[in-house]
């Protein structure tokens, strides 16, 4: 006789061999059951019922609302990493792929028409995160309605030194000064052609640059440390090298890491580079790009009229209001250490200062001209405030840095619950259209 093809006298040599170190005696062994079959018939409900968790699991974590995104992988990527290698990982991840996706469609109350284009939510992603346009699409899956790419520089430039990232967590904040680290329009044209490759490849080319309906790709233009201060000669560089492969482009004169930069935004200055750069991008094939302009939350009420007249002159299409700022307002909570550091701070601390210079943006410029509000969105009556004092869209960074990838769909279902039956296009400007008339329109 044999069992499982060993002869029996084999069998009984082996099972008194593995009972001699064990309980004691070969008796003992040989009343326990056999346990070959026993595993024969577990093994796959244990391969099984782990395969279906795997999938579980991993079906729930590629859903941006997840809980594990904001309450796990958040706070240990802040545990295990500084703020810069966090960066580092989280684009690494979105260039293959691994980011969760916002499967819910957008509710109609949030549809925005932007130059001419509707847009299914007024949600976008603001500049600094994709510096070099490598997880755009990545981006667009977690529900964003824009994505921004860069700063960009022509030629490509390492930056500031490390450390250069700071988080101020007792706030929600973050100071950078990055610095403009850029691969330079080479690559980030490379990247930009090697995606529209990808999407004809799969027959998604459209009306859109983002190849996204309902979604609008920015190029954000910055200017090279070692170039000559106060010309535009970089960002028409940058007009005729990437805007072609842009929905909007974007002119940053606010950046506070780069010497020089903020004072683009004097007047004189200011319109001598918007109507060069609008030259530029006149000077495009069809479809143009529209032109914007983002500005510093540390400007004068009386800079900003001077910026509201060059934009109305030189007739540009947009204001993002605004980037980081340079102030250290009294309320942070953060280690004072920490918030000396010098760079750009953004997060809620900047908020009250964004909303001021948005008001009066929309007061000065009539409401003619859409503005995109930058600074500290955090949930979807941060988002509201802005659209009632005069945004059109909003953009965010810092937040999602703190609560990860399911802060999109979260504010975007907080707008639709806080809009009571309204449409975000119906809010636009409400607070400052109730509190004062609209001017007539500025000149230089
Ligand atoms: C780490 C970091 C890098 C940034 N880099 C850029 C940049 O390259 N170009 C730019 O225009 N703005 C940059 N910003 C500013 C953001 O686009 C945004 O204007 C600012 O952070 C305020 O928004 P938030 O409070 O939602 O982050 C950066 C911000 C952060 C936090």
């Amino acid at each position: 006789m044999f069992a499982r093809g060993y002869p029996v006298a084999s069998l009984a040599a082996h099972t008194t061999r593995r009972a001699l170190p064990g309980l004691g005696s070969a008796r003992a062994y040989a009343s326990t059951p056999p346990r070959g079959p026993v595993r024969r018939v577990l093994r796959p409900i244990y391969v099984a019922g782990a395969a279906a968790l795997a999938a579980g699991f991993t079906l729930y974590s590629f859903d941006s609302r997840a809980g594990v995104h904001r309450y796990v992988i958040t706070p240990l990527m802040r545990y295990f990493l500084d703020a810069e290698q966090a960066h580092a990982w989280a684009v690494e991840a979105a260039k293959w792929g691994l980011v969760p996706r916002d499967g819910k469609p957008d509710d109609d109350a949030l549809r925005v028409t932007l130059w001419g284009r509707e847009l299914s939510n007024p949600i976008g992603l603001a500049a600094g995160f994709d510096k070099h346009a490598e997880c755009i699409d990545s981006m667009f899956s977690l529900g964003f309605g824009t994505v921004e790419v860069g700063s960009v520089t022509p030629e490509p430039q390492p930056g500031n030194p490390k450390p250069r990232v700071f988080r101020l967590a007792e706030d929600g904040a973050i100071i950078n000064r990055y610095g403009f680290n850029s691969q330079g329009h080479q690559a980030v044209l490379e990247h930009l052609r090697m995606r529209k490759r990808h999407h004809r490849a799969y027959g998604k080319l459209n009306a859109y640059r983002s190849f996204h309906d309902g979604r609008l790709l920015g190029i954000n233009l910055g200017k090279n440390k070692t170039s000559p201060e106060d010309t535009g000669d970089d960002f028409v560089l940058g007009v005729q090298r990437l805007g072609h492969m842009a929905d909007y482009l974007v002119v940053n004169v606010s950046s506070p890491n780069t010497p020089g930069l903020r004072g683009m935004q004097r007047k004189d200055v200011l319109y001598n580079l918007l109507k060069e750069v609008k030259q530029a991008r006149d000077a495009l094939d069809e479809p143009r790009p529209p032109l914007l302009v983002k500005i510093a939350p540390d400007l004068s009420d009386g800079e900003l009229e001077d910026i509201a007249a060059v934009v109305y002159d030189c007739q540009l299409d947009g204001i993002i209001v605004a980037n980081t700022t340079i102030q250290r307002p009294s309320t942070l909570k953060s280690d004072p250490v920490l918030a000396r550091e010098s760079g750009g701070l953004s997060g809620p601390p900047v908020r009250p200062m964004t909303l001021h210079c948005l008001r009066e943006m929309y007061r000065l410029t009539g409401g003619t001209v859409p503005l995109i509000a930058c600074g500290g969105v955090q949930s979807g009556k941060d988002a509201l405030d802005y659209a009632r004092a005069g945004a059109t869209t909003i953009q965010l960074y810092t937040g999602m840095v703190y609560e990860g990838p399911g802060i999109v769909r979260r504010i975007k279902d907080e707008i639709a619950d806080e809009l009571h039956g309204k449409r975000w296009m119906d809010v636009i400007g409400e607070d400052v259209r109730s509190a004062s008339p609209p001017p007539s329109p500025p000149s230089l």
